[in-house]
């Protein structure tokens, strides 16, 4: 199961750490909305790409689990993204399908058959750091309600999404 050096850079973690941080650099200097939500926007195109190659990876082919459960995060993810192309739409912006902001949108070769223990683990690891990007967010957004809202709803799904993939590494994967 495990994989032959399994050890590598996290390039989905650095993917959104990098969005994280550029948020974070907005926010200290006022934060225009748009762009702050087209950063969590672009993490989200991020988590369904991930996603959706893990479900139909050699091991998410051979593995019912995998398969059903990587194809429902990449369907929440997707909502995701829906939803914050809309409100950016609706503050007068316009979303950025190209996913300004990541490096590292070629993920599939790291989907190497054997490797899912790696995968799982670095994408709880993504997860975490998309949680705090909306907690940081939600916060920022204090006087926009209805901003506020749509980052509150996705932090839950996101929190949801952390607590399957921590029970999925203690009972599937060890
Ligand atoms: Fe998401
Ligand atoms: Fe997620």
């Amino acid at each position: 199961m495990l994989e032959q050096g399994a050890v590598g850079e996290n390039h989905f973690l650095a993917d959104v750490q990098r969005l994280r941080v550029s948020a974070q650099a907005m926010m200290a200097g006022g934060g225009e909305p748009v762009r702050l939500l087209q950063t969590a926007m672009s993490a989200e195109i991020a988590c369904v790409l991930r996603y959706s190659m893990i479900a139909v990876s050699a091991d998410g082919l051979e593995n019912e689990w995998v398969a059903t459960e990587c194809a429902a995060q990449a369907a929440d993810e997707r909502e995701h993204m829906v939803k914050l192309a809309k409100r950016i739409t609706e503050l007068g912006g316009k979303p950025d399908y190209f996913a300004a902001g990541l490096a590292t949108r070629h993920v599939a070769p790291e989907a190497s058959k054997g490797c899912l223990p790696r995968l799982f683990a670095e994408n709880l690891a993504a997860e975490q750091c998309v949680i705090e990007l909306y907690r940081e967010l939600s916060t920022h957004f204090a006087s926009d309600p209805k901003t506020q809202a749509l980052l509150d709803n996705i932090l839950a799904d996101e929190e949801t999404h952390t607590s399957d993939l921590e029970d999925l590494l203690t009972t599937q994967l060890i």
